[in-house]
């Protein structure tokens, strides 16, 4: 289905500009670990990707320090110059893709980044609490999308999961289909991959490619792509 040997592969499928956001009012669960591998991936691709890092913590902007990735920009900025700072970057014409990483918390710059998203990822475990903090998520979602008078496409993805289907994971995909949640058929397993990422620098998508986390970052890079390749009417339903 996709060559993901190919450097010129996520480039070429990635024509729209996309700026896609990282939330969930839970720590832990993978948001800066799926940004960073995730806006790692477009980069290398071929595109010229900005990771604005809005989580105080600054998780990305110390792990940029170690990882040089040829057309990846990672700002750690305060959340008051959000607003300036992210309308400069869009207007700059620098940057094919935005990506934003936000703290595991209900604050204001969570409803500025989702009310600019074309597309909010939702990092949860597959694990009760975790999917109840993903509705929280998504209930904000909609309230931004009324008052912005637009529907914001949004996925779940299961992170952290056992390599082995358990009772937990199928829990969790009974739920979000009883709740008719929209979920990335990819899901992150639990693997060192992701950890070593923030030691080495390394995405799994070098680290690894092809297969294990790497293989899960294209996959999910395919995912996003077939999200932004449809018709608008497509995307607002998916919202
Ligand atoms: N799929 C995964 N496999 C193994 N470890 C992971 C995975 N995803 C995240 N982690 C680890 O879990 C911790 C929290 O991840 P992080 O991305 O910082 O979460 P968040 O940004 O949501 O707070 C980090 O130590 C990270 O290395
Ligand atoms: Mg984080």
């Amino acid at each position: 289905m996709f060559n993901y040997t190919d450097p010129h592969f996520y480039k070429s499928i990635f024509e729209a500009f996309m700026i896609i956001t990282f939330a969930s009012s839970k720590g832990g669960v993978g948001k800066s670990t799926t940004c960073a591998a995730v806006a790692c991936a477009l980069a290398l691709g071929g595109a010229r990707v900005l990771v604005i890092d809005l989580d105080q913590n600054r998780t990305l902007g110390r792990w940029s320090k170690r990882a040089a990735i040829d057309r990846l920009t990672v700002s750690a900025i305060a959340t008051e110059t959000f607003g300036t700072y992210f309308r400069d970057a869009e207007a700059s014409g620098d940057y094919d893709h935005i990506c934003i990483d936000l703290p595991g918390t209900r604050e204001v710059t969570l409803f500025k980044a989702l009310a600019r998203s074309d597309l909010v990822i939702i990092p949860a475990q597959a694990s009760e609490p975790d999917l109840r903090e993903a509705l929280v998520v998504v209930s904000d979602i909609r309230d931004v999308g009324e008052t912005t008078n637009r529907k914001i496409p949004y996925r779940l993805l299961l992170t952290k999961i056992f390599p082995l289907r358990t009772g937990v994971t199928d829990y969790a995909y009974a739920e979000l289909e009883r709740k008719g949640m929209p979920l990335f058929r990819t899901a992150l397993v639990e693997r060192v991959a992701y950890r070593e990422m923030f030691l080495n620098g390394q995405p799994p998508t070098i680290f690894e490619p092809g297969k294990g986390a790497g293989a899960e970052i294209t996959a999910l890079v395919n995912e996003i792509h077939a999200i932004a390749e449809q018709p608008e009417s497509e995307l607002r339903k998916a919202g």
